[in-house]
């Protein structure tokens, strides 16, 4: 929780949800589904059974922005995903690994409206386990892709 928050808004809040509901959250996300996409096949259904009972612990991060302050909600959400990234490294400082997944659930309405609060969304869904297998390292952008030296504008001819 130790993170860049303009204005000490804490605009951001956690919710766990136990191995005792994951039931419950498959049920949640069944429904949701079932609701939001009439189409969806049985292996979608399956997947999201899977989710619901992936190993390790769950953590549901909610952006909590408050709505018409001077800082802006854009500067509040940036802070939450500072609390993603801080629960991500936190989570592998002390050994475990972690992920954190989205996916159709954290846009869904009936899914949003079982964690959050008026003005809330869901920011991501962080498992936090131990691997089962190793981890692959995926290709990461060059800095010389993603940097260049600042050019100032052209003066203005007076
Ligand atoms: C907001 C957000 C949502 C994400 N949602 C997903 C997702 O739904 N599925 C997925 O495979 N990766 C998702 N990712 C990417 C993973 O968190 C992660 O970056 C990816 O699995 C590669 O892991 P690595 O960055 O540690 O190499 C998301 C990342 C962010 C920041």
């Amino acid at each position: 929780m130790r993170v860049p928050d303009h204005g000490k808004l804490t605009p951001w809040r956690f919710v766990t949800v136990g191995h005792d509901q994951r039931d419950a959250l498959a049920a949640l996300l069944r429904q949701a589904l079932a609701e939001e996409d009439p189409d969806a096949k049985d292996a979608h259904f399956a997947k999201e059974d899977e989710f619901a009972h992936y190993a390790g612990q769950l953590v549901v991060l909610i952006s909590a922005p408050i709505e018409g302050h001077k800082i802006p909600v854009w500067e509040q959400q940036l802070s939450c995903g500072t609390v993603g990234m801080n629960l991500l490294l936190a989570a592998h400082a002390l050994g475990f690994v972690a992920g954190w997944v989205t996916g159709w659930r954290a846009y869904s309405p009936k899914v949003n409206a079982a964690f959050c609060g008026p003005g809330e969304r869901i920011a991501g869904f962080i498992f936090i386990g131990h691997a089962s297998r190793d981890l692959e390292e995926r290709e990461r952008p060059e800095l010389s892709a993603i940097w260049k030296a600042w050019e100032p504008p052209e003066r203005q001819s007076e």
